[in-house]
């Protein structure tokens, strides 16, 4: 029997996380379900930072970035003594289901919260990174890459004036999803993601070809590259061609604010229902995802780690377009 569910955002934040948390209130609401909300994530359960969540105290946030109920990567709850009092925290107010919308280490946080306490435990996507498992798009990436190309289309119109290069790096720690949709749609001459290995070597033998051309490159470079960051890349070109016209330019975490886009706001509200149901059904330790337009749930464990291949399609695709 759900009474009482509680919801956290947890880790790096990303728009479209206010639109999750509405729908997880709301769909509580109609079926007569109190929500607790705990603030900045496994650092608010710690602490008992609790507050009540009503439909109307969800209003008007669907079109907010961030998230209302703030966020943080909690040290303390990496220790036993933290996940313990976590547990204790969720039992003093009877919480019979939590909602994590968080990424790859929130889940992880999940698993070990399961070990010391009977509260079921769903989660939803919530990272600009794309970089799960068992969902197509996790709540922030299409916002993400559509300020990516945005700001690219900018550096564009300089670069295009001075004949430059310009060095973009995006965000992305481990995945490059973020680099390789913005590099396409913001058409780039070049782009370096970790999941394509030694690349930087023939990235040289193209930009060698662009020393006759007199037009504008954009080199997408993704922060987790292996090549070490847009720096390291416009020393590297540097270093073999001194006269190259060149600038960097990293974009950093403006990628993660601004309000969520419209197919974020319908994902994350879908997804924040469906946890939800999930929870009355009896669910836990699972992730609610959408795959080819239908709901997907998928255990916490196989969510996590694994990250994404890049669609060899796609990578054939900007080779021949970046030509
Ligand atoms: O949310 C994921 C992410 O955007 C990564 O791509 C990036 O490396 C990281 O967050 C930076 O997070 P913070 O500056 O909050 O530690």
């Amino acid at each position: 029997m759900m009474n009482t569910i509680a919801v956290i955002t947890s880790g790096g934040d990303s728009p479209g996380l206010n639109a999750c948390i509405r729908a997880i209130t709301r769909t509580a609401a109609y079926y007569n379900i109190q929500t607790l909300a705990f603030l900045r994530g496994y650092e608010g359960i710690i602490n008992n930072d609790v507050q009540v969540l009503t439909r109307e105290s969800v209003s008007n946030i669907i079109h907010k970035g961030g998230t209302i109920l703030k966020t943080a990567r909690s040290k303390r709850f990496m220790t036993e003594e933290g996940v313990r009092l976590a547990a204790e925290n969720l039992k003093k107010n009877k919480v019979d289901g939590l909602v994590i919308i968080g990424g790859d280490g929130s889940f992880k946080g999940a698993l070990e919260l399961a070990k010391h306490c009977d509260v079921q435990i769903m989660g939803c996507p919530g990272t600009i990174d794309n970089d799960l498992l068992g969902t197509d798009f996790t709540i922030g990436y299409d916002t993400a890459i559509n300020t990516v190309v945005e700001v690219i289309d900018k550096i564009r119109d300089t670069a295009e004036s001075h004949d430059r290069i310009f060095v973009v790096e995006v965000m992305g720690r481990d995945a490059g999803l973020i680099a390789l949709r913005s590099a396409i749609a913001s058409g780039a001459e070049a782009l370096l993601v970790p999941e394509m290995k030694h690349d930087v070597e023939s990235l040289l033998v193209k930009i060698r070809g662009w020393r006759q051309s007199k037009a504008s490159k954009i080199v997408v470079v993704a922060e987790g590259d292996e090549s070490g960051g847009a720096f390291k890349v416009a020393e590297l070109i540097k270093n073999n061609w001194p006269d190259f016209d060149l600038r960097v330019s990293i974009l950093g975490h403006m990628q993660r604010g601004g309000n969520p886009s419209c197919m974020e706001r319908v994902n994350a509200s879908i997804m924040g229902y469906h946890s939800v149901l999930a929870l009355m059904e009896g669910k836990t330790l699972q992730m609610t995802g959408i795959i080819n337009k239908k709901i997907h749930f998928t255990p916490f464990e196989h969510a996590l780690k694994h990250h994404k291949a890049l669609d060899k399609d796609l990578e054939k695709l900007i080779e021949i377009l970046s030509s």
